[in-house]
């Protein structure tokens, strides 16, 4: 087991962790940083978004409208002072990007082909065809391997926070906690090592995999809110998870091919089986009414007809502009045989977006000293109740901006100290377990129970019997991880239990309905 000892350690490879590598390497060449990585490099939810990166660039559209419309969409719970930093950053950040460079869809005129999604009033969204997220994360990683100062861990799986409760002869207090870095598994050596740093940021993405039915890809586990919960960081707003209205119904399909949003931007309707466009009759926006309400209403219409699935009409709109803007989603369908131009595409509400996760501050600092957090594990006050569409990636670069100026400005004669006991990972007495099978049956287990008590409708009931059958995989997961060697499988089971259990219980803690969150009880 080996020792490393850095200035900025960084855990994960999405939009929020490598905005902060680059940002922080080309400021300070000197400074030391490692970005550690559970899969390989490009795999986060980052690579996989379609509709974009809302932004006013339009001399019609105007920063007061877009965080009004984020204000709306987050039901009033957005932090005003965090929504401001981040509206009014966002052109600079972007034309950033671009010079890293990010190519983004223009008009023939040569404007940036800025398209629409839900609960927007402006076309405001800066988009590389329908796979955005790829093209920036590709963006992302060629400056990466540009910097010299940056070393980058694939197939590192970080377990735990090393904090002060781990090291001898310090005084535990759990309202000022501090962090000096993270023991991770290297996927290849089989081995924990010590990663030791001066400033700590997790990355770590969401944790869509906790539901059954979700866009996100397999690596979203919430690991990050999970390790910091364990060390007691600030974790909040847990019960505001956003699903997203329009992924592609294909029964079995994990996680599901989502159908973007800017679809329906571009005039799609949303009909049911009987062939009405039921959004008509709920919000004056119809199908660009925020995901919230959209999610609700086609559940809703799901419950009353028993039908599996509502559909997304395509048949009205211009083809080959169709075609231009959304190739993937068009591929996809006509791998499918569904013809989107003669057919309409089934879809159905499926676990998209995590609103809550580790408290931060304007800076980024999370309530542990020297730790930070960025992107979708962290609550910044940004998305309030509901997330507005495509302000993730946004949130993502412009706190990963501000990040790396602090770490640049205010931390970088931060020098480890050599004094510390800090104990290497205790392996002893652990074996392989025999039986995999036993993990991947919680795993899914955890995901029935969220899917089916724990979704877009919840009630007390529903609440108290998911905590009642957390309670026992809890029991379960704990008594085998304490016998295991670790594996990643293990971990995010470990991992995906917490975060369960934290949108229970933040859900029960919460008496009125407000943007994602919707009760029975509170009606
Ligand atoms: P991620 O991009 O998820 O990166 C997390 C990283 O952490 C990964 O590299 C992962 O491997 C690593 N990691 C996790 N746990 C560990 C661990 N234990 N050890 C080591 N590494 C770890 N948002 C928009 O604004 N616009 C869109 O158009 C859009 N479309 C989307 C489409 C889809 C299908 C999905 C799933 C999401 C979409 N979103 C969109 C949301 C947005 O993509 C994400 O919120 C955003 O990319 C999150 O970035 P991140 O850097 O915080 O996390
Ligand atoms: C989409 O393209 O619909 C996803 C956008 C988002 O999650 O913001």
């Amino acid at each position: 087991m080996s020792i490393f000892k850095i200035d900025t350690l960084i855990l994960g490879s999405g939009i929020a962790g490598l905005t902060i590598a680059i940002k922080t390497a080309k400021n300070l060449p000197n400074n030391k940083i490692f970005v550690v990585t559970k899969a390989n490099e490009s795999e986060s939810n980052t690579k996989y978004a379609q509709g974009g990166f809302a932004s006013v660039w339009d001399k019609l559209d105007s920063f007061k409208d877009h965080i009004n419309d984020t204000m709306i969409a987050g039901d009033q719970l957005s932090n005003p002072e965090i929504v401001k930093i981040v509206v009014e950053n966002a052109p600079k950040s972007l034309k950033e990007l671009i010079s890293w460079g990010a190519d983004f869809d223009e008009t023939d005129k040569g404007d940036f082909d800025l398209g629409k999604e839900g609960g927007h009033s402006a076309n405001r969204i800066l988009h590389h065809k329908d796979i955005t997220g790829f093209e920036i994360e590709k963006t992302l990683l060629e400056q990466v391997e540009s910097l010299s100062n940056i070393t980058l861990l694939p197939y590192h799986f970080a377990i735990d926070l090393i904090t002060d409760h781990q090291i001898a002869g310090k005084q535990y207090n759990k309202n000022e906690v501090t962090c000096y870095g993270a023991y991770i598994l290297n996927q290849k050596t089989k081995k924990i090592d010590t990663y030791l740093a001066t400033s700590i940021v997790l990355a770590t993405g969401g944790a869509g995999q906790v539901y059954a039915s979700t866009t996100n890809p397999i690596i979203a586990t919430g690991d990050g809110i999970a390790m910091a919960y364990r060390a007691k960081a600030k974790v909040t707003d847990m019960e505001f998870v956003q699903f997203h209205p329009t992924s592609l119904y294909q029964p079995g399909e994990s996680p599901a091919f989502l159908i973007s949003e800017a679809v329906r931007g571009f005039g799609a309707y949303l009909r049911n089986n009987k062939g009405v466009r039921f959004m008509l009759d709920i919000d004056d926006r119809a199908e660009l009414a925020s995901r919230d309400i959209v999610a609700r209403a086609i559940d809703s219409e799901l419950i009353k007809t028993g039908n599996q699935y509502v559909n997304l009409d395509c048949t009205h709109l211009d083809k080959d502009a169709f075609i231009k803007h959304f190739p993937n989603i068009y591929e996809k369908c006509r791998s499918l045989g569904i013809d989107v131009f003669t057919q309409s595409i089934p879809v159905v509400p499926a676990a998209h977006y995590l609103m809550g996760g580790i408290v931060i501050d304007k800076n980024g600092y999370s309530s542990i000293n020297n730790l930070f957090a960025c992107g979708e594990c962290s609550r910044s006050g940004l998305h309030g109740a509901n997330r507005l569409a495509s302000n993730s990636l946004l949130g993502a670069l412009v706190f990963g901006s501000r990040i790396a100026s602090e770490i640049s400005n205010n931390r970088k004669d931060l020098i480890f100290d050599e004094n510390l006991d800090i104990p290497e990972w205790d392996e002893e007495g652990t074996t392989v377990p025999k039986e995999k099978v036993l993990i991947s049956h919680n795993r899914k287990t955890i995901q029935n129970i969220m899917t089916d008590l724990v979704a877009i409708v919840r009630s007390n009931e529903r609440l108290e019997k998911a905590l009642d059958h957390l309670d026992y995989i809890f029991q379960d997961t704990e008594k085998a991880y304490a016998k295991s060697k670790l594996s990643p499988q293990i971990c995010e089971l470990r991992n995906l239990n917490a975060i369960a259990y934290l949108i229970v219980k933040q859900s029960m803690e919460r008496n009125e309905n407000r943007g994602a969150f919707y009760s029975l009880d509170n009606l």
